[in-house]
């Protein structure tokens, strides 16, 4: 399966970069959308080359920079028709006033202009030139021009420019460029549309008022997973436990003290829920009576015996639901890890359980690495020991697949 975040995996993006200050941005850019998975060919204007070099695009792509309409040796390897026709994507960023003039005009003097005009692809500008270039009715006409024959204007943005003055011109950020190209050209997040709920962290019991039951759980793994399920496009509800980690960007916490308000919380969300992930380490009793008064010392010190009842299984709970989402346990084992997380997978009813062999010191508990097998009821996976969010992230990626082949059997909501 694919790395879901790579979303322009193989896709073919011609960079155009020409002259203009903001072109020292259009290496991060093109540095980025290599990561996203995009094959990326820089084509640069005389001028471009004057503010950045060819050879740092060059490393940056792995591909030798275009810079001659009438280079032999280049023409042989990829004809300048050939190029246009190769790109999936022409994306020009920055796009000076007068390339927008030739683009404009439809003249093919150079490599990147010729590149244009004989492409089918979508043509997209990134403009960066100063606010009083910009505002010029010579280069609002051209834009006009241009955004009539169905070229993007992407920008400028506004704000403070490299020659001082402030105002409308600046090429827009390489992320915002970025979202931009993976709305054109990305295959959808693999969870987009989806609700993930995640349980995470400890629970705590309360014996009276200034003391519980607990554990060590720091919610680093549910907290990282939550994360991962956002980056996957997902929606996402994290029911934390008390925790001090920070919540990840686009995800809604909702914040729990005890296994019955974690419960509570967790039936409201997997309401409309795809796929609920328990990682909360939930305290399996809770003392039978929390006092109202705190509990004294008794004279003679004969000790205290606490009361103990069971707390509810959450998971269990909601994988026992008429309707439910594609549930996914976590299972800490010392010894017989497969077999007792097959033999939880059935008695808890879930599709999914991620085994965790917490005897071993070098992963797992209080390390910053973790090591899991996979068990489903056709079989299992082992992934070897990685840092936690980069489980996490394998981890999204095995349950959105898991899940997503179980959708046409059991799970409502992503018909
Ligand atoms: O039975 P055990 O505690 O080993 O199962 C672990 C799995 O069950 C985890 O996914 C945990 O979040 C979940 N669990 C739960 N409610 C409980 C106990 C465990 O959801 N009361």
């Amino acid at each position: 399966m694919r790395d879901f975040m790579q979303r322009l995996q193989q896709k073919r993006v011609l960079l155009g970069i020409t002259g203009g200050i903001a072109a020292y941005k259009a290496c991060e850019l093109c540095r980025r959308l290599c990561d996203l998975g995009a094959d990326v060919q820089v084509v640069m204007t005389l001028a471009g080359t004057r503010f950045v070099t060819p050879l740092t695009l060059q490393a940056l792509s792995g591909r030798p920079v275009r810079t001659d309409l009438l280079d032999p040796a280049a023409e042989a390897a990829m004809g300048h028709i050939e190029l246009a026709r190769w790109a999936e994507l022409i994306l020009v960023a920055p796009a000076s006033a007068d390339f927008l003039a030739r683009l404009a005009a439809g003249t093919a003097d150079d490599l990147l202009t010729t590149a244009c005009l004989a492409s089918d692809a979508p043509i997209a500008v990134a403009p960066a030139m100063n606010q009083a270039m910009w505002r010029s009715p010579a280069t609002q006409r051209n834009c006009a021009t241009l955004a009539g024959d169905g070229v993007r204007i992407w920008g400028p943005g506004s704000g403070s420019q490299a020659c001082g003055d402030e105002g409308p011109g600046r090429m827009l950020e390489p992320n915002d460029l970025l979202d931009r190209v993976q709305t054109l050209l990305g295959t959808p997040p693999v969870l987009a549309g989806r609700h993930v709920v995640i349980t995470a962290g400890p629970t705590r019991e309360p014996l009276d008022p200034v003391r519980y039951l607990s554990n060590h759980s720091s919610g680093k793994q549910g907290f990282a997973l939550a994360e991962a399920a956002a980056a996957a496009g997902a929606r996402v509800t994290l029911i934390a436990g008390p925790v001090a980690v920070p919540t990840p960007a686009g995800v809604t916490r909702v914040d729990v003290t005890t296994a019955r308000d974690m419960l509570a919380a967790a039936e409201a969300a997997a309401q409309d829920a795809d796929v609920f992930i328990g990682v909360a380490a939930v305290a399996d009793f809770r003392p039978a009576n929390a006092a109202d008064q705190k509990i004294k010392k008794a004279a003679g010190g004969s000790g205290l015996a606490l009361d103990l009842v069971e707390n509810p299984d959450i998971i269990a709970t909601i994988a026992s639901r008429e309707v439910r989402p594609f549930v996914v346990a976590f299972a800490a084992e010392t010894e017989n890890l497969i077999a007792n997380a097959r033999s939880k997978l059935e008695r808890k009813r879930v599709d999914l359980v991620v085994a965790n062999d917490v005897s071993r010191s070098d992963i797992g508990f209080g390390s910053d690495d973790n090591g899991v097998t996979l068990v489903a009821p056709e079989g299992e996976e082992c992934l070897p020991a990685m840092p936690k969010t980069a489980l996490a992230r394998l981890l999204i990626e095995r349950i959105a697949r898991h899940a997503i082949e179980a959708a046409p059997r059991q799970h409502h909501a992503q018909s």
